[in-house]
């Protein structure tokens, strides 16, 4: 059965990325030079520098979009600038790249399957960029016409719109003239009419009416008459995902689905005839997939039949640039009795680039710290610096980066602009950090519900319920 595909319209358009704002809002880019070389703080990003060399390295490869299926990991400590990284990576590609990052709890879904789960992560990853042809009637208005019915319900009337070269009538509906009167168009303005959608532009005045300038407003921009045929074909492109095609075209669902997030699952036979058709277009030089990134953050939470899965989706010829992140050692892999290193199967190890994150040096924390307080507005004394610096090593990056608000509360409260020591230092003790709670808790032995937990030695077994 040869189905019709649809790739959705410019509507689409409006669902765009949102403006992220919290723990990486400070991130722009990957902050590195033409060269590919890290610059010490640069795009919201300080040190790692040689994390941010190999994202961008990796980068680099998806721009070029020869490459599908490879996949990376970034593998550290908590806190050294994962998620970070990979929140660099997203802000420096192109517009029209998918990037789409899921924390890998997300595939445990009630509603789908961990797999299918999975295959919309991996086909919202992939760009297909589609070139259309589109049929635009260009000109400059001579005359508009309008004929009222009656009653006023029913509109008809004439355009008369010419080029340099010729002149023709169209008959106009309802539809066409509410177009013309909302953009206000006028005898004298340089129009193009898009014939599938109706979409009119006004491209500006013509140049031949310019005597009449004091009749117009400052901003009037004046343009030539357009020269040759009316009826021009036009080359347009847009980027939609394969994810996007499959929704649209998935029948129970139609595109509105994609504003309500709920797709549920979507038929196999489906996506394949939208890889065919895909494929078609790509043949016939319509279309042009853009192989994106799909970051996997806490990848560890994966279990061995979604490891299986990724194994095989990374084979395939429509597969995205992978990056994972863990900050597991040697652990359990999810779904089995064996351990593993960042708690992944060696088999998959064994495709992934493993790309290493270190804890960060004093100096770097101080830019952190500074970077941080920037982007929350908010004024640190010197001397608080220094000893939120040092607080972090004792305590851990995140912690320290908590701090910060807190402190501008306290300060506020002493009707100051400026946090001190002192603001820190209370706000440290009212805030514990995972050390002193875990001393705390050690001291309150027995006093809170259900603290006794399996037997020493065997806790990663009891973190799992499978
Ligand atoms: N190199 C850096 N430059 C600027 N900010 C950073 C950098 N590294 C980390 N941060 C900031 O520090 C905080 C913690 O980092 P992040 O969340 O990336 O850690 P992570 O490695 O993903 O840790 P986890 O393993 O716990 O998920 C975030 O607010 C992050 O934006
Ligand atoms: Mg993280």
């Amino acid at each position: 059965m040869a189905m019709q595909i649809q790739t959705g319209t410019s509507e689409l358009k409006d669902v765009t990325k949102m403006e992220r704002i919290g723990a990486h809002s400070h991130i722009r880019g990957l902050g590195l030079d033409d060269r590919l070389e890290p610059r010490q703080n640069s795009q919201g990003l300080v040190g790692q520098a040689k994390a941010r060399k190999a994202a961008g390295m990796i980068l680099k490869m998806v721009q070029e979009g020869k490459i599908a299926g490879r996949a990376m990991l970034f593998a550290g400590p908590p806190s050294t600038g994962k998620t970070a990284i990979a929140m660099g990576m997203a802000q420096s590609l192109g517009q029209d790249v998918p990037f789409t990052m899921i924390a890998a709890s997300e595939v445990f879904s009630l509603s789908m399957s961990k797999t299918e789960a999975l295959t919309q992560a991996f086909r919202r990853s992939i760009g297909v960029r589609i070139k259309e042809e589109t049929e635009l009637i260009e000109g400059q208005v001579v005359e508009i016409q309008i004929d009222r019915s009656l009653t006023g319900a029913t509109k008809t009337g004439k355009l008369t719109i010419k080029t340099t070269d010729m002149e023709t009538v169209y008959d106009l509906g309802t539809k066409m003239i509410e177009s013309l009167t909302k953009e206000k168009v006028l005898a004298g303005d340089v129009i193009a009419i898009d014939k599938t959608s109706g979409k009119v532009t006004k491209l500006g005045r013509s140049v031949a009416m310019s005597r009449d300038y004091d009749a117009m407003g400052a901003d009037t921009k004046f343009v030539q008459c357009p020269e040759g045929e009316i009826q021009k074909r036009k080359e347009v492109i847009h980027t939609v995902s394969l994810h996007e095609i499959d929704v649209i075209n998935s029948r129970t669902q139609g595109f509105l689905a994609l504003f309500a997030g709920d797709t549920g699952e979507i038929k196999p036979e489906l996506r394949a005839q939208i890889n065919t058709k895909v494929a078609d277009w790509r043949e016939e030089g319509k279309a042009e997939v853009v192989p994106g990134v799909l970051f996997i953050d806490e990848v560890h939470m994966l279990d061995i039949e979604c490891f299986s899965f990724l194994n095989r989706a990374l084979e395939s010829e429509l597969s995205p640039l992978v990056v994972m992140a863990s900050n597991r050692g040697m652990a359990r892999i999810r779904g089995t009795k064996y351990k593993s290193p960042h708690g992944l199967p060696v088999d998959l190890l064994d495709r992934v680039l493993i790309v290493s994150t270190k804890p960060y040096e004093e100096e770097d924390i101080q830019q952190i710290i500074q970077i941080r307080c920037q982007e929350e507005d908010v004024s640190l004394t010197p001397d608080a610096l220094t000893v939120l610096t040092s607080m972090s090593k004792q305590t851990t990056l995140r912690y320290a980066l908590n701090l910060i608000s807190c402190g501008r509360v306290l300060a506020r409260k002493r009707k100051s602009e400026n946090v001190d020591v002192e603001d820190l230092r209370r706000a440290y003790t009212y805030f514990m950090d995972e050390k002193r709670s875990v001393q705390w808790l050690k001291e309150q032995q027995g006093t809170l519900v259900f603290e006794e937990v399996g037997v020493e030695g065997r806790k990663d077994e009891v973190m799992d319920t499978d």
